[in-house]
């Protein structure tokens, strides 16, 4: 099985991003032959400045790394080291109806917060498809604002299929019922372009401060609360057991119990979760050359395979 997913560099990791995405593919990467990416190309629709594109980039990597991506197990690459999905994308481009763009909701939101509408962000999904179908993946891990573009891939992958014949595996999307949208400090989705993220790496007192700030209804602390409606139970839940949420979900529908207190239990969970993130973070941090040797290789083998598609795309509609 080939499971595959990316990440645009676009800005600093939070726990929607974790909890989302890069955990379920951090353990996915022991039930296949996972590929995983940096979707540089990507990002290139909302960052325009080469030094913050190449810091940001750095940085994702490290911290995918540190979150226990294994490059012993997954392939893990820059999508610009592989420009083959651009030539895919153009392939899909010429099969692609304009209205089955025209419906996807990441593009409309965009523009509705004031993104130019450029044609690249236009045809995000047509370079997010060809990511997925030229490394024939069956599995795309991730949360559930991408599972529309996985539908559009999907839809594209058949349409070649019957007009070219069977050359793309049709990959389906994976989505984690309990963070397939992992809510932010005011309660809507966690993203940054919403300003209402913890990122996982800023330093525990800024979490801290940020947990404390977390929006949370008027219910006095002696009545008892719905844990359902609370986004700090809500995150507990990603980064505590069982056992201790059952704990949490017990003392809210008793009451006497306060919002201030579950924050406190929040936070100090937070901290405990990452704290073995952080420091292979810290050595990761110190060693570049590692990082840039593992991207290197992920590349190497990954284009390989692209390659092998491609050639089989353009044998296809007959321009080899
Ligand atoms: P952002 O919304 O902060 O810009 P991205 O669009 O870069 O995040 O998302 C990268 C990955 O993380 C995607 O697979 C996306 O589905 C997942 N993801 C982002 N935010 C959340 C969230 N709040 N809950 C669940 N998954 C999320
Ligand atoms: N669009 C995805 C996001 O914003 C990133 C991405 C690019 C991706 N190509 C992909 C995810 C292929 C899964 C598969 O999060």
């Amino acid at each position: 099985m080939r499971i595959l997913s990316g990440i645009q560099p676009s800005g600093l990791l939070h726990l929607g991003n974790y909890f989302g995405m890069m955990k379920p593919a951090i353990e996915l990467q022991e039930e296949g032959e996972a590929f995983y990416f940096i979707a540089d190309y990507h990002a290139l629709t909302t960052i325009q400045d080469a030094a913050r594109m190449r810091e940001l980039s750095r940085l994702v990597a490290i911290d995918f790394l540190a979150c226990g991506l294994d490059p012993g197990r997954a392939v893990f690459f820059r999508q610009s080291d592989v420009p083959e999905v651009t030539e895919l994308a153009w392939v899909l481009s010429t099969l692609a109806p304009m209205g089955l763009l025209e419906r996807c909701h990441s593009y409309k939101d965009k523009i509705a917060r004031g993104l130019m509408p450029t044609a690249g962000l236009f045809s995000y999904p047509l370079l997010m498809a060809a990511d997925i179908l030229i490394y024939q993946s069956h599995v795309v891990p991730v949360g559930s604002d991408q599972k529309q573009h996985v539908e559009v891939t999907r839809d594209l992958a058949q349409r070649f299929n019957r007009l070219f014949g069977e050359t793309f595996t049709v990959p389906e999307p994976r989505i984690r019922e309990e963070s397939s949208v992992v809510p932010g400090l005011d309660g809507q989705k966690m993203s940054k372009s919403y300003g209402n993220t913890i990122e996982l790496f800023e330093p525990p007192a800024e979490q801290r401060r940020k947990v404390m700030r977390i929006v949370t209804d008027s219910t006095p602390v002696e009545a008892p609360k719905d844990p359902a409606k609370c986004t700090v139970f809500a995150l507990y839940r990603l980064v505590a057991s069982a056992a201790e949420t059952a704990e949490l979900e017990r003392r809210y529908r008793q009451g006497g119990f306060g919002y201030g207190e579950a924050k406190k239990m929040l936070a100090d969970k937070v901290e405990a979760c990452f704290a073995p993130l952080r420091r292979r973070r810290e050595e990761l941090m110190r060693d570049r050359g590692r990082v840039d040797e593992v991207l290197r290789e992920g590349a190497e083998r990954a284009r390989r395979e692209a390659q092998r598609t491609m050639r089989e795309v353009r044998r296809r509609v007959g321009i080899e």
